[in-house]
């Protein structure tokens, strides 16, 4: 290869980038979007609001190519599903592992289907549905049916799951772990996301584990998950029938990693709290206008979390009340904002008319200040 054509680390798909911890050969056709190799990025504001010491990085999953976490794990279960032969993939959905199987499927030159909650889904991650060309199937029912019913038609022939109940998927999504360690030097102490089908959380610990197994890190962070306070159920540890929340990626009552999550948030002395819808889009506004990062209502669950944190309104049981003194804390923050702009959009985001002339654009200037 020459050298104008060699490819550094980020130029190439986890795949790639992390083959030896991953379920391929040189057998599987590797289908990728340049994935992963995402920023991780320093918030020196939320740093310096939490003090004593604390330093919070972002792990920025909205720079995937289809603008989410879920590309890591589309990558793997894709090209296992091309392996194996498969001429179909289906899943269902809140919106962004829809977005993520439709482009990968594109790519791969396979039928996708998904399976998702009538009108629950962002505009956003619709559009990606079907400008890649699945079959978009909207279901009268929440999330969790959906997932009842993909896990019904999953034995039909020819037909791969790739939703995160298949194994491939956390797989690929355990290497934003490994990034996090190869970029800070050790594990954090602390990692905090947000928890909808908590296969992300699963995916993260497992990740974790192994780079802690094999001499990479030093220690293991407390795993921390939040959820929304209306679609709650690892929280309260009872099945939501009728989740609710306005950040419609994590509005699922019955998590399929479930089990999973409970085990990484008990194994690493983390745990899982809540924040409110409320709370959730302060965060996501604090974010935008104090670091400049744009992120999906669902993604900002840590960094509310963090704010709670800061405003002393955490609960007395919340795993972020003993966090101590110079703790490295990474959150990560799941999807690009673009997703979903109808959620954010109100009364106030109107432009201010004016004249085409010089003066008529200072003197609003001025009065802005
Ligand atoms: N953040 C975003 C932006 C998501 O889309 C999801 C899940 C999560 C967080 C939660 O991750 O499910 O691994 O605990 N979205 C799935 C979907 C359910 O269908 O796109 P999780």
């Amino acid at each position: 290869m020459s050298e104008s054509v060699a490819l550094n680390l980020s130029s190439v798909g986890v795949i790639e980038r992390y083959r030896k911890f991953l379920p391929v050969t040189e057998k599987t056709p590797v289908i990728s979007l340049n994935e992963g190799s995402t920023p991780l990025i320093h918030s020196p504001r939320l740093s310096d609001t939490i003090g004593r010491g604390c330093q919070v990085y972002l792990k920025y999953e909205g720079l995937n190519p289809t603008g989410s976490f879920k590309d890591r794990g589309m990558t793997v279960a894709m090209s296992k599903a091309v392996e194996a032969g498969a001429k179909r993939v289906i899943c269902a959905s809140t919106g962004n592992t829809s977005a993520a199987a439709a482009a990968y499927a594109a790519r791969a030159g396979i039928q996708c289907a998904v399976l998702l909650p009538v009108g629950k889904i962002a505009m956003g991650k619709l559009s990606q549905a079907f400008i890649h060309g699945a079959i978009v199937i909207a279901l009268e029912g929440n999330f969790d049916q959906c997932l009842a019913l993909i896990r019904d038609l999953s034995s039909e022939p020819g037909t791969a799951v790739v939703n995160s109940i298949n194994p491939d998927r956390l797989e690929g999504q355990k290497t934003a772990a490994f990034e996090i360690v190869d970029a800070l030097g050790d594990a954090p102490m602390i990692h905090l996301l947000p928890v909808g089908n908590a296969g992300n959380t699963a995916a993260y610990w497992k990740g974790y584990f192994e780079y802690q197994q094999l001499g990479q890190t030093t220690r293991l962070p407390r795993m921390i998950g939040i959820q929304a306070a209306g679609a709650a159920p690892i929280y309260y540890n009872y099945v939501i029938e009728k989740p609710e929340t306005a950040a419609s990626a994590i509005r699922i009552g019955n998590p399929a990693s479930w089990n999973l999550a409970t085990a990484a948030f008990k194994e690493s002395g983390g745990g899982v709290d809540i924040v409110s819808d409320e709370k959730l889009f302060a965060a996501q506004k604090w974010l935008a206008s104090n670091e400049g990062i744009f992120v999906e209502p669902a993604s900002a669950a840590g960094v509310a979390a963090l704010l709670k944190y800061v405003h002393r309104e955490l609960s007395f049981e919340s795993p972020l009340q003993s966090m101590p003194d110079n703790s490295v804390i990474v959150c990560t923050l799941t999807g690009h904002g673009l997703k979903d702009v109808a959620s954010v959009m109100d009364d106030s985001f109107q432009p201010i008319t004016a004249a085409p002339e010089k003066n008529a654009i200072l003197s609003l200037l001025k009065g802005a200040q």
